[in-house]
């Protein structure tokens, strides 16, 4: 696994971060390759947008927003079983991911540092084939 203890700092800290999760959602929203991501999600994506921040958060070693310390692969792994996850979901999801860091003119090696280590856990959220 890739260190991303000291991601919180890079980032910005937690509105930089509030900031990504939404902008990761915008661009969910409406790019057009990503639809069979978002056909996954609730049609009001508000509480999406919250928890990701919230886990991005504390994954990248800033407060622990979700109360208890849950924050590890295998608790998000339990989070997204009921789902079907395949190599193009995983895709779709580093599409939105990839493209929200870009517009938000995030340093490129931090961009290929965050894209390493989202790639992992994305790879590691897949149900199937
Ligand atoms: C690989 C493709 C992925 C897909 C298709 C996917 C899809 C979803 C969906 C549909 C939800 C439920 C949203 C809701 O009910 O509000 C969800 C929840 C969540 N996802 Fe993902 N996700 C993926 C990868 C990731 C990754 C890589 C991360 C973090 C690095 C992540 C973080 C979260 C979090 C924190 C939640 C909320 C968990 C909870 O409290 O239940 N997801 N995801």
């Amino acid at each position: 696994m890739v260190d991303q203890s000291c991601f919180y700092e890079r980032i910005g800290g937690q509105t930089e971060i509030v900031k990504l999760a939404n902008q990761f959602y915008d661009v969910m929203q409406r790019d057009s390759v990503a639809s069979h991501v978002l056909n996954l999600h609730p049609d009001d994506l508000t509480r999406s947008r919250k928890r990701l921040a919230n886990y991005l958060c504390e994954w990248f070693g800033g407060p622990k927003l979700f109360g208890k310390s849950y924050v590890n692969p295998e608790w998000l792994k339990l989070r997204h079983q009921h789902l079907n996850i395949g190599l193009e979901e995983r895709d779709q999801w580093m599409h939105c991911m990839t493209t929200a860091m870009r517009e938000l003119n995030y340093d490129p090696d931090l961009q290929q540092e965050l894209t390493n280590a989202f790639f992992e856990v994305a790879g590691f959220m897949r149900t199937r084939v």
